[in-house]
């Protein structure tokens, strides 16, 4: 029996200040967030200024709740992992300076993880069974990557978005139709009261990779569908605006992500993110899945959008591959993945 490897893991790249502790890469010890979603809400997004300041407000805290929940304290654990890239460069380096502050006065290894890999590997803590290989489909407020996950810590970005990322397009969209921020929880559950078929919004395809996406025609459909409605004087419902369009943003990405699982030749599949977390997406991957004999795996919907959970999962695959950042480690905002 190999020794158990406990984690505390800080992630704050965006709007999320969060700590976890993490056993083994799988286990989930404590899972703490302090969502400051609240605070953004009236700017109509993330306004980065106060999201560095609500971070430095509330990391302490959020930290000594993780550890208190998991009933650890800083001399139990074997290693610190943090989010140092890709996002806002003032919210990471919240998290990173905090990191590398525990690590140097605990004497503990510090393992600075990257935050889609985050996003990927929060599939594992609930499905003790997934191990790569496998497609995964990564869809947050910032990206859209089609990605085969080769092995651990092993990644091929096959698609990407060349425009909006899939999150993005869900925030403007529902900014349009007076939602308000963050729009994808919001478009979610007014999609259900809409009908997807009520107006035929365009599907991308881009002609140079098959697997990539673009999302900004869509947006773009959109906001033309609602200004002809209100030139012609013309009701129109919101409900069926935003089923149309979440069906449109669905279909797109169950059809690359299931054509890249089938040429790539894998029986296994994953989605990931804070988009995967919408319902309808959710029940649509896992009819198609079952239809076409692929397993589908997916985060519960706290592990899809950003927390420290995943990061815990990332820093043990790191961790076990020998991976060990210095004190030199540094917020990187446009950090790629696969990259140190
Ligand atoms: O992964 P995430 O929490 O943060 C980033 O790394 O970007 O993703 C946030 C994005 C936002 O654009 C939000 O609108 C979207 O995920 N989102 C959703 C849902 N919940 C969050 N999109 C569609 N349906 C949802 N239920
Ligand atoms: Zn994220």
């Amino acid at each position: 029996m190999e020794k158990d490897v406990v984690l505390l893991a800080i992630e704050s790249s965006c709007d999320e200040t969060a700590a976890a502790v993490v056993k083994n890469g799988r286990e989930v010890l404590s899972n703490v967030i302090y969502s400051q979603i609240a605070l953004h809400t009236e700017f109509g997004g993330v306004v980065p200024e106060i999201a560095s300041r609500k971070h430095i407000e509330k990391i302490n805290q959020v930290i000594e709740q993780a550890l208190s929940a998991a009933g650890r304290s800083l001399a139990d654990l074997d290693g610190i992992a943090v989010t140092y890239g890709p996002g806002l460069v003032g919210a990471l380096l919240v998290g990173v300076s905090e990191a590398k502050a525990i690590s140097f006065a605990a004497g503990l290894p510090l393992i600075g993880v990257h935050h889609i890999e985050g996003h990927i590997c929060a599939n594992y803590i609930e499905n003790k069974d997934l191990e790569p290989p496998f497609v995964c489909l990564v869809a947050s407020g910032g990206h859209s990557h089609l990605v085969v996950v080769r092995d651990y810590g092993k990644y091929e970005i096959i698609g990407r978005t060349r425009d909006d990322a899939a999150g993005e397009a869900f925030d403007k969209v529902a900014r349009a139709i007076g939602l308000g921020y963050p729009g994808g929880p919001k478009i979610d559950k007014l999609s259900r009261e809409g009908n997807p078929d009520a107006i035929a919004f365009p599907r991308a395809k881009v002609a140079e990779n098959e697997y990539d996406f673009s999302f900004s025609g869509l947006k773009s459909a959109v906001l033309n569908y609602i200004n002809g409605c209100e030139m012609k004087g013309e009701e129109f419902s919101r409900a069926d605006i935003a089923a149309s369009f979440q069906k449109a943003v669905i279909d797109v990405l169950v059809e690359h992500s299931i054509h890249a699982v089938k040429a790539y030749g894998f029986s296994k599949f994953a989605i990931a993110g804070g988009v995967a977390s919408n319902s309808s997406l959710r029940e649509t991957f896992s009819e198609r899945c079952e239809r076409e004999g692929i397993a589908f795996y997916h985060p519960s919907p706290i592990f899809c959008t950003d927390n420290a959970a995943m990061i815990g999962a990332a820093g043990y695959y790191e961790f076990l591959r020998g991976v060990r950042s210095g004190y030199d480690l540094n917020a990187v905002p446009g950090l790629k993945l696969g990259e140190r």
